[in-house]
């Protein structure tokens, strides 16, 4: 597959694109990104992801010159250019270039890149098996501090920092806690569990980012007549969960049988979990084509 970066108005060759080093992200961390997927050709929740990066442009008082629709358009374009059936699309807008943290002495003119790749965030075994887990130190940034709502590319360091210490334990994946001791979500991931046959997951408001693969879950998971509650939850609810899965555009949507060396429910992939990674693989069929 050829690896096609749009970068600021001009397709490149992914190896050899760069972009300024005085990039503000690159220096501070002021950026935002998403993370897409392409299946069968089409692009998936494609507005519903810029929906997301624009409201994040919107929050931070980005001087963004293109328009959402322009650069939905770009998105499908450089999809047709790379012509895959399946990929993953990583898009980044940062505040523009310039040093010092002081956005009025910088050029305000964003960098804006759509990335055509691939991405798969977890060996595809483990779709069958199931993921084990450990419960990490590094809690997610309270939304006092940073609204979650934010997909910034900083407030990923120590996403990064929680998923070390699961490689440390030889984990799949890190669980991370709020502030507050609630379980908030995996590394790269929103996380669900089973109880009595009723869907829990943590609420919005545990400081979780809102993400598009979760609400995806949760509409699927109703139509099906399934329950689902959006609570606060902890550990004690996930290890004694029947079953639990993990969600994100990377993850889809993967099973979690262990945690911390306790299994989740009998410790294999429970008939819910695989009953909602058959309506999402379906529901996938549903993006904008290119
Ligand atoms: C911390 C975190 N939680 C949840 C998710 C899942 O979000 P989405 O389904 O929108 O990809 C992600 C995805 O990147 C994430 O980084």
């Amino acid at each position: 597959m050829p690896e096609l970066v749009w970068l600021n108005g001009e397709v490149q060759d992914l190896d050899t694109a760069v972009t300024p080093v005085a990039d503000h992200a690159h220096l501070y961390g002021d950026g935002l990104f998403e993370g897409i997927r392409i299946y069968n050709r089409k692009v998936f929740k494609l507005d519903e992801h810029l929906d997301r990066l624009y409201s994040g442009i919107r929050y931070l008082g980005f001087e963004m010159q293109i328009p959402q629709n322009e650069l939905k358009q770009t998105v499908l374009d450089v999809c047709a250019q790379a012509g895959e059936e399946k990929g993953y699309i990583r898009l980044n807008v940062t505040r523009g270039t310039g040093l010092g943290l002081d956005p009025a002495h910088i050029n305000r003119r964003p960098n804006v890149m759509v990335m055509v790749s691939r991405l798969s965030l977890y060996p595809p075994e483990a779709y069958e098996t199931g993921l084990v887990a450990v419960l990490c130190s590094t809690r997610i940034i309270p939304a006092q501090c940073l609204d979650p709502r934010l997909k910034t590319i900083g407030r990923y360091v120590s996403n990064i920092q929680a998923k070390l210490e699961a490689n440390r334990q030889g984990a799949g994946e890190g669980i991370m806690l709020n502030t507050e001791g609630y379980l908030a979500e995996g590394t790269g991931d929103n996380v669900f569990l089973i109880r009595d046959g009723v869907m829990r997951t943590p609420h919005l408001s545990c400081g979780i980012l809102a993400g598009i693969t979760r609400a995806t879950v949760i509409q699927l998971a109703r139509q099906a007549g399934i329950e689902v509650r959006e609570e606060f939850l902890t550990m004690y609810d996930l290890v004694g969960a029947d079953e639990a899965f993990l969600t994100g555009t990377a993850a889809e949507v993967i099973p979690l049988v262990g945690v911390d060396g306790k299994k989740i429910g009998c410790g294999v992939p429970g008939e819910v979990t695989k009953r909602l990674m058959a309506l999402f693989r379906e529901h996938t069929n549903e993006g904008t084509p290119f």
